[in-house]
């Protein structure tokens, strides 16, 4: 799948986003190392802690099925900034993946990639154990 593929599936991600509060919607496309793609949309609470990023709707939908080593997401907002997940998904994709790539897009199609280091220098995992 080409980049561009996967981030056409995030944008159509958002679709389903349910965002009454924020109004941000978010859409995120999970490329497993088999191939499969797993999407998924922010879904937030009016208990604000509550919310699901996109990215991590995508991942657990992942992770359910049996799915636990990520080659890429796609990560996609309505917005003029390209989107960047938050630190507890940077962490989240680090337990499974930690050196997938990051695809982040903006409303006007374009994107900006990294891997999953940059974003996350000196991350804990499971050899703290
Ligand atoms: N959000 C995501 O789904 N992914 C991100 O990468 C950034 C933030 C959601 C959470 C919340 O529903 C809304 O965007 C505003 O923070």
């Amino acid at each position: 799948m080409t980049d561009r593929e996967l981030i056409n599936r995030a944008t159509q991600a958002t679709k389903n986003a349910y965002m009454p509060y924020s109004k941000f919607a978010v859409g995120a496309a999970l490329e497993c190392s088999d191939g499969s793609v797993y999407t998924g949309c922010n879904i937030e609470n009016a208990a604000l802690g509550c919310t699901v990023c996109a990215e991590r709707v995508a991942i657990f939908k992942a992770v359910s099925e049996g799915k636990r080593s990520f080659r890429r997401i796609a990560i996609y907002a309505n917005s003029s900034q390209y989107c960047v997940p938050c630190g507890v998904c940077r962490q989240v994709m680090q337990e499974f993946s930690p050196d997938m790539e990051l695809l982040c897009a903006r409303s006007d199609g374009r994107y900006v990639s990294y891997p999953l280091g940059r974003l996350l220098p000196s991350p804990f995992g499971k050899e703290f154990l």
